[in-house]
């Protein structure tokens, strides 16, 4: 009876325990298939398939309304959180059904991870803020866990002498790079972000970008951005949202960026329209 489901994200018993671990290349870690998403009657995605690989950046660019938002929040079901958001098709992490009854919300996040465009550090201490995801899932909080969280978010350096000080206290470039601590100390296979670096100046901007390169060695990163010099920069791949929640391209970065396959895709970039 006493089965370990502290690292699964099933809640009832399952056969295969599969992780997809290994380093190949472009293994896929997150596949949707089909999927369309409706808040109440109006559709927000439509008929979207994509597969994303580990241990890389994808970037979703598209202009307003077009449904990026909405993806991301689907891959870790942050939309359970809305009651009008109904999902169909088929949504996976690695062989897990995202959808399936049987999963646990709160430990897909732990695996999939979110940072948002504000800045949203909690109003307690930069370690408890680090240590939050683990308390939560129960975890033992270790001063090596939490200084771990802080290097990898490039964030230790300026502020190791200073960890039961406020949160709050931070700039908003420190207050960003906190809240992506706290989205890795649990150790998530997946870190999605919606246009992490919008709400900050140029020279926070640039140290979230190295950062976002420095993650995609551990992490897959998953970069929702309105700024199209940014996805070009930062990212592997590169999908494209357009109007009516479609997906309509998704391709390696440069490609995309220098040789798009579609005509809309090609105007968008080039800023004829959004
Ligand atoms: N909580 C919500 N309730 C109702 N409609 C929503 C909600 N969130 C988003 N929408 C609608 O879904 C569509 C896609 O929105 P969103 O995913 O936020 O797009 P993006 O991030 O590309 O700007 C838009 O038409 C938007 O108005
Ligand atoms: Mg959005």
């Amino acid at each position: 009876m006493a089965t370990d489901t502290s690292d699964s994200l099933i809640t009832t018993d399952v056969s295969s325990t599969e992780t997809g671990r290994g380093k190949v290349p472009d293994e896929t870690v997150v596949a949707s298939s089909n999927l369309d998403v409706y808040y109440g009657t109006d559709q927000a995605l439509e008929d979207v398939s994509i597969e994303i690989p580990e241990h890389k950046v994808t970037a979703i660019i598209g202009p307003s309304g077009c449904g990026k938002s909405t993806f991301l929040r689907c891959i870790n079901r942050m939309n359970d959180q809305i009651p009008a958001c109904t999902v169909d098709g088929e949504l996976r992490f690695h062989s897990t059904d995202v959808y399936d009854e049987a999963v646990d919300p709160v430990a897909l996040r732990r695996k999939i991870g979110m940072v948002f465009q504000k800045p949203n550090p909690f109003p307690k201490s930069i370690y408890d803020n680090v240590a939050y995801g683990l308390r939560v899932q129960g975890k033992a909080v270790t001063d090596e866990i939490v200084e771990e969280a802080l290097r990898g978010a490039a964030l230790w350096d300026e502020v190791s002498d200073q960890l039961e000080e406020s949160g709050l206290e931070l700039s908003g470039g420190q207050q960003q790079r906190l809240c992506i601590a706290r989205a890795i100390a649990p150790d998530p296979e997946v870190i999605l972000m919606d246009e992490p670096a919008s709400a900050l100046d140029p020279v926070a901007t640039s140290k979230i970008e190295d950062l976002i390169a420095d993650l995609a060695d551990e992490y897959t990163v998953v970069i929702v951005t309105h700024n199209m010099q940014q996805a070009a920069r930062i990212s592997d791949k590169t999908a494209v949202f357009l109007t009516g929640g479609r997906l309509v391209e998704f391709d390696d970065t440069q490609k995309v960026f220098e040789n798009p396959q579609h005509q809309r895709v090609e105007d968008y970039i080039t800023g004829k329209f959004g």
